[in-house]
């Protein structure tokens, strides 16, 4: 069983992304291509971070910025690295960056069906705030919409 202290957090850089799009592939019924992460990566509103332990990449987090608002556009992490706490690492990194940025909410969309994932947000503070229907293809299903508001000192 590993604890986060075993994982290290960074930046995204581009020798990462074959393994990032992999990871992806297998968490995702509808995974984003290489094409669409590396256009996505490519833009200056976009922060990226990874999960690294023993030089493997276990998780990651893209997220976009728009003025004082941000959009988590996807996070993963490897499923023999599921609930060891690097879900919560990346998502109070993306929180570190957004604040820095001073951003002051962070939304996400979550497929109805992903219940689990739903759970983990909840769980970090993210409430629903609508739902988008048929918001998603292969297969259909609706979003839920979150959103955690992003305090400018401790939280
Ligand atoms: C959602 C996901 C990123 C969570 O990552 P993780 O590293 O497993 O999450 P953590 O270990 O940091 O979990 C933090 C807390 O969230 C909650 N949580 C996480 N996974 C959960 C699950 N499957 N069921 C219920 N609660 C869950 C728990 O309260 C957990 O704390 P605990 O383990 O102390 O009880 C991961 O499950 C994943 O990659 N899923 C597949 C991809 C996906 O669905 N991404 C989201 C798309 S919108």
């Amino acid at each position: 069983m590993i604890t986060p202290t075993d994982v290290r957090l960074r930046s995204f850089q581009p020798a990462d992304l074959p393994a990032l799009v992999a990871l992806e592939a297998a968490l995702f019924p509808d995974p984003w291509s290489y094409e669409t992460f590396a256009s996505t990566l490519h833009h200056a509103t976009t922060a990226a971070y990874v999960a690294e332990h023993r030089e493997h990449l276990v998780g990651y987090a893209l997220v976009r910025t728009a003025h004082d608002h941000a959009d988590l556009l996807t996070i993963g992490v490897a499923p023999t690295h599921q609930r060891c706490g690097v879900g919560r690492l990346l998502i109070d990194t993306l929180i570190g960056h957004c604040r820095h940025v001073r951003v002051t909410a962070l939304f996400l969309e979550v497929r109805r069906e992903n219940h689990s994932a739903q759970a983990f947000y909840r769980r970090l503070d993210f409430v629903e705030i609508g739902v988008r229907r048929g918001y998603y293809r292969h297969p259909i299903d609706d979003a839920i919409v979150m959103q955690r508001v992003i305090g400018a000192v401790h939280e």
